[in-house]
């Protein structure tokens, strides 16, 4: 197989964890690059449902390597849960490595997103409030420290000593946070350092030059329009889930990367603030929602529903460097009659119509979706296995997207389980 990235092509949750544990079975070394425990993914198999945030869902295959790249934040206790919960299922974690580079979550970076959130009024993006922002802006500002810190003396005592007076000033005047004295922090370390130990990769790139002639994986988090720089920002995480970032979070520069799949779902949701073109707030989004379970895995929170967006999926696939689709939950609309397709925005000011992604998504809440109808095919999917036996009206709504969005659809999901899967050659 070749070197895949696996990122979604829209705002999260579209399946991505399905599509890589599909992969993952192909693959040797699977490494997450990007995001933190604010991800929240699904695998269904053999009956039973495992939760990742930050673990590489490749980890249900035994002699996998699993690497946590330098792209990512950590947040320790998250971390915690989520290894108790996985070994409690009867997960074997060997494979897991994390990379010394990653950074860390500290508990005043969660403090702060919760408290910008709270305070933020119309700027409240609806974060996960997992620390996310405050992490990735430390990282920036060159104040955060990395998870090969904790196994040294004198880079956590100089770092600390940079970082500290700046940060308890602004946590107390700015946030109104109770400041952090150095030894907290001290003890708070000494206690991920034992937790992360039989982790940490420090061999990491004997590791990388290991493996860089077998195949290798490359675990999206978020989606595209989620994306930092190309997203509806400042609607978005503070990451890149776009293709590119497996370069820049994983080890491995952008010639080791032979294929990108972007994972969409047959519509579309959102879980937060932001403009949502498509969004519908009426019976037939409560249906889709209903249907497809549309609730958070990390928050809970209800996913706002719509209809497929291809002014977004071709955004996607361009600056996703998308080569290839999975195509999930389709089987949602098993018992609809009819399915809408949006093939452009009209702006209602002065009815120009789009059909390249308009980027200022301060116009957004002006621009109506343009839609095309297709007909439903009113059977389950759900035990289809060969894109032959799939209904002509499905197959239909299949070319219908490939045509508008400029890219195969090369899988197609069908239900939750690893079984549930068409793959197309080719
Ligand atoms: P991720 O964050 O992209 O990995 O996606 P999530 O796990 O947050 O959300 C996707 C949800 O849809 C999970 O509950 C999956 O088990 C489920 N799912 C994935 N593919 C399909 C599919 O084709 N059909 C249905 N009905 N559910 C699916
Ligand atoms: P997976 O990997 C869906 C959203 C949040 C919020 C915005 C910023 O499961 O697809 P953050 O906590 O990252 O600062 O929040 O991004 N968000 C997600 N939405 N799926 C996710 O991950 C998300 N991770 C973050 O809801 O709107
Ligand atoms: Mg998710």
């Amino acid at each position: 197989m070749k070197n895949t990235v696996v990122i979604g092509a829209q705002w999260g949750d579209e399946g991505k964890a399905k599509i890589t544990d599909l992969l993952a079975e192909q693959s040797d070394l699977i490494i997450r690059y990007q995001g933190g425990c604010n991800a929240g993914h699904t695998v269904v198999t053999h009956g039973e449902t495992y939760k990742f945030h930050l673990i590489p869902s490749g980890i249900l295959y035994e002699g996998k390597i699993c690497f946590i790249g330098a792209g990512t934040v950590i947040h320790p206790e998250s971390f915690e849960k989520e290894i108790t919960v996985l070994k409690g299922q009867g997960v074997n974690l060997k494979g897991l490595k994390i990379s010394p580079l990653a950074s860390i979550t500290l508990p005043y970076h969660i403090e702060m997103d919760g408290w910008s959130e709270n305070n933020a009024g119309k700027g409240k993006i609806g974060t996960t409030k997992r620390g996310i922002g405050p992490t990735y802006s430390d990282k920036a500002a060159r104040t955060v420290l990395k998870i090969q810190d904790l196994y040294s003396f004198e880079a956590l005592n100089e770092k600390l000593d940079m970082i500290l007076p700046l940060k308890n000033k602004t946590l107390e005047k700015a946030y109104g946070i109770e400041p952090y004295t150095k030894d907290c922090i001290i003890s708070l370390c000494e206690k991920y350092a034992e937790l992360f130990k039989p982790y940490v990769c420090f061999e990491w790139q004997d590791m990388l030059r290991r493996y860089s002639d077998k195949t290798i994986l490359f675990e999206g988090a978020q989606g595209v329009m989620l994306d930092i720089d190309y997203g509806t920002y400042p609607f978005v995480t503070s990451s890149n889930p776009i293709g590119g970032g497996a370069a820049t979070g994983s080890g491995y520069g952008p010639c080791m990367i032979h294929e990108v799949v972007g994972v969409s779902k047959a519509y579309v949701t959102r879980v937060g603030e932001g403009p949502f073109v498509t969004e519908l707030t009426d019976d037939t989004g409560k249906k889709i929602q209903e249907i497809g379970h549309e609730y958070g895995v990390t928050t809970g929170r209800p996913r706002r529903c719509g209809w497929f967006d291809s002014v977004i999926m071709k955004y996607a696939v361009l600056v996703g460097g998308i080569t290839k689709v999975a195509l999930t939950k389709i089987d949602v609309f098993d018992t609809f009659d009819e399915i809408k397709i949006c093939v452009a925005y009209k702006d209602c000011r002065n009815d120009k119509v789009y059909t390249t992604y308009p980027t200022d998504v301060f116009i957004h809440k002006y621009l109506e979706p343009v839609y095309e109808t297709m007909p439903g095919w009113k059977t389950s999917l759900s035990d289809i296995r060969k894109y032959e036996d799939l209904p002509e009206n499905t197959k239909k709504f299949i070319s219908k997207v490939e045509d508008l969005i400029g890219a195969p659809i090369g899988i197609v999901s069908v239900g939750p389980d690893r079984e549930q899967t068409i793959t197309r050659e080719g």
